[in-house]
């Protein structure tokens, strides 16, 4: 981090290592072979990373946002007349049921309570109970709240029901440990910018090659093609149109960091230290979380609003900000939540700075932290 760099605890983008930054300093065309090795390069650790059986899997990298990533995938794997049931308990899940919509997919929704993780039974008989569905989609991470939702066990679901199974696990990989193949995954999207710890600028989708090879002429859109996107990329390497050059050079740094933290396992424990050391500093000032804690994730926290009047949340952020510290607003249906990030290039005491700042922001605010 560069010492005028923000601290940021949100769920993207977030912060990056001095090394990943420093990677993308560097003009490459599209088309020259060190640029095509390292898509190869990214494309094969990624799969390596998603799946116990890689060699079943392809990874497609598409251009933009995440939730490019996730509308590539829904338009590209659900078929003509097909129609996909969609499992929400939180905001990411309610896009994928409202992206489905405008591209003309005939949706189920399944919500449930957004303090809930996803109710496999009556996924399942959501399931059973309509021959129609083709495809399920889901959300790991559901970073409304930080809850994980039981991909394993929704996995098994679609599988014993014949259904092909979407997950977005944007916010949740490389920081979570998922097994595509055990949990019967026909594709996953997550993006640049989240647990690798790259910069913005692409997401990318793992995918069953049996599964992908399936969807030729399915997409309802050209450049969200992720069939033709991975034709092209197999067959010369190289992106339909501009690539985002300088976000993979950095995001290849990235995994090289990854690896040396000991992969998604070392990660992981560094989020949860993070996590901890937020939770235990935050109840001892008071606050509440939204979640029950056997609920509640290592990627993002939610937190209630303090009870008390004094407590304003765009002054709350306002103060935080310009001590460098960038919290998250809430996005809950019914409660009113902001919520702090520990995932990216965050470490523990990087924690503990923010909890003592939170502490003195109150106290200059002149607010009790506790919820009602
Ligand atoms: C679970 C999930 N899905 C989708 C998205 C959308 O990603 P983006 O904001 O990059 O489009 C996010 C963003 O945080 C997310 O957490």
């Amino acid at each position: 981090m560069a010492a005028n760099d923000a601290l940021l605890f949100t769920p993207g983008p977030l912060t990056t290592s001095a090394s990943v930054k420093a990677a993308l300093v560097r003009d490459l065309g599209s088309r020259d072979s060190r640029f095509i090795e390292v898509v190869a390069d990214v494309r094969r650790r990624l799969a390596v990373l998603a799946a116990s059986r890689p060699e079943e899997y392809t990874t497609v990298i598409v251009q933009g946002a995440g939730t490019m990533g996730v509308e590539a995938m829904i338009g590209t794997f659900v078929p003509r007349g097909g129609r996909l049931l969609v499992a929400v308990n939180g905001a990411y899940g309610r896009r994928i049921a409202h992206i489905a919509k405008v591209l003309g997919i005939d949706v189920v929704q399944v919500e449930g309570p957004e303090d809930r993780p996803t109710d496999v039974v009556a996924i399942e008989a959501a399931l059973d109970a309509d021959p129609e569905i083709t495809n399920l989609a889901v959300v790991h991470c559901e970073t409304t709240t930080g809850i994980l939702n039981p991909i394993a066990r929704l996995g098994e679901v679609a599988h014993r029901a014949g259904r092909s199974f979407l997950v977005d696990a944007m916010s949740s990989f490389g920081g979570v440990p998922l097994d595509a193949s055990a949990s019967h995954v026909d594709a996953l999207v997550s993006s640049s910018n989240k647990c690798i710890e790259g910069v913005p600028g692409f997401s990318f989708c793992i995918a069953r090659k049996a599964a992908l090879g399936e969807c030729r002429g399915r997409a309802r859109s050209v450049a969200l093609d992720l069939h033709a996107q991975w034709e092209e990329l197999e067959r010369s390497g190289q992106f339909r149109f501009t690539p985002p050059v300088q976000v993979l050079l950095a995001f290849r740094q990235a995994l090289d960091e990854l690896d040396g933290e000991g992969g998604i396992e070392g990660r992981m424990a560094r989020y949860r230290s993070n996590h901890s050391v937020l939770v235990d500093g935050m109840r001892g000032l008071g606050f509440r979380e939204y979640l029950d804690p056997v609920h509640q994730g290592w990627i993002i926290t939610t937190f209630r609003y303090p009870s008390d009047p004094a407590f304003r949340f765009e002054e709350f952020y306002s103060r935080l900000a310009r001590e460098g510290l960038v919290i998250y607003p809430g996005k809950l249906t019914h409660a009113d939540c902001f919520r702090i990030g520990n995932i990216g290039r965050l470490f523990p005491d990087d924690l503990r700075r923010l909890v003592s700042a939170i502490r003195d922001t109150a106290s200059d605010m002149g607010f009790q932290p506790g919820a009602a």
